[in-house]
């Protein structure tokens, strides 16, 4: 008898084992460091909600927003070891794995709208930088918006000179930096999901952000002013392990795509609704204070901007600087 349940019991566990592991959907961990109700949080999850749907759930998509699995660095280096498969990382982020040239995307006022932004994302100077990845054991699926950044301090910021002496949060870009300098601010590079308490406690005075980011991490709940700047812009890269990417089944790479196109419309056609959205509900909430710039003021900020250009023309590459110029002007 004991003999004949043990056999039944094999006989269910490989039952088990095999359909299953026949059966298994291929797994991508898609991390992110932002919130799920923004502009890159409503395209993974689309993404996701795609990718399952084309592929008959032979793949599954888990997403971790808000950096639940990985804060900003972390989340480059965990794709690189093949750890998470799907990140979307903003333009800004690419410096420290040693690919410089995204920043040209962080330059003062170099993109007038996003319209402008999609010739260059859309074409061939996009796709050139796309291509950079490859050495860096990632393949690079698409280019997601955010949207146009602000900025924010508990001290009204309107003129060049109220920057002077202030501490600011940036991301991890020299452009970033060497912007804030102009200002006579002192950057300070900071992972995104230290901001709030960074902003709470005092260890950095200001910050620039889009609105959607700005709202869903309660930043104007600890940030007196914001100014509507529209300076800069953020937006990300959909990057995923090229080993893993090369080895799917060119079946499934096809919905993958199809999905990943049709996410990135998704995404896109509703990033600036979104931006918009929030910053009605900053207003709302009355934390903060919005100011808005007269077109003197505006011209006065991109005036103490200009020197950037030049400051990191060595590090970015002039000729890439110029090829974007031309894209957009
Ligand atoms: C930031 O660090 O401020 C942003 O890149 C966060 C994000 O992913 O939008």
């Amino acid at each position: 008898m004991r003999k004949l349940i043990l056999a039944a019991a094999s006989v269910a566990a490989l039952a088990l084992i095999g359909p299953a592991s026949a059966q298994s959907p291929i797994v991508i961990k898609f991390s992110h460091v932002v919130a799920a109700d923004t502009p890159k949080g409503k395209a993974a999850d689309k993404f996701k909600e795609l990718a399952e749907k084309y592929t008959n759930g032979k793949v599954k998509v888990e997403v971790y927003p808000n950096s639940t699995l990985y804060k900003d660095k972390e989340e480059l280096e965990a794709l690189q070891l093949g750890a998470v498969q799907m990140l979307a990382p903003s333009n800004s982020k690419f410096g420290p794995i040693g690919i410089k040239e995204f920043e040209v995307f962080d330059l003062p006022y170099i993109l007038p709208d996003l319209k402008t932004l999609r010739k260059v994302t859309d074409g061939p100077l996009g796709a050139k930088l796309l291509k950079l990845l490859d050495t860096k054991g990632m393949t690079g699926l698409a280019y997601w918006d955010n949207g146009f950044k602000q900025m924010s301090a508990n001290k009204k910021l309107i003129a060049p000179d109220d920057y002077k002496g202030l501490k600011f949060r940036i991301q991890s870009s020299k452009v970033l930096e060497a912007q804030f300098r102009a200002l006579g601010a002192i950057p300070q590079v900071m992972a995104f999901s230290d901001v709030y308490q960074a902003l709470q406690t005092g260890v950095v005075d200001g910050q620039e952000n889009t609105w959607s980011n700005i709202y869903t991490q309660k930043m104007h709940e600890v940030q007196k002013y914001m100014t509507v700047t529209n300076h800069g812009y953020i937006g990300y890269v959909v990057v995923v392990n090229k080993k893993f990417w090369d080895g799917l089944p060119p079946d499934i790479r096809d919905e993958l795509s199809k999905a990943m196109k049709e996410a990135t419309e998704y995404g896109n056609n509703q990033s600036a609704k979104e931006n918009d959205d929030a910053l009605e509900l900053i207003k709302k909430s009355g934390k903060s204070e919005i100011l808005t710039l007269t077109s003197e003021q505006d011209e006065a900020m991109r005036k103490a901007m200009m020197p950037v250009y030049k400051d990191v023309a060595s590090r970015v590459g002039q000729p890439l600087i110029g090829e974007f110029l031309k894209e957009t002007g």
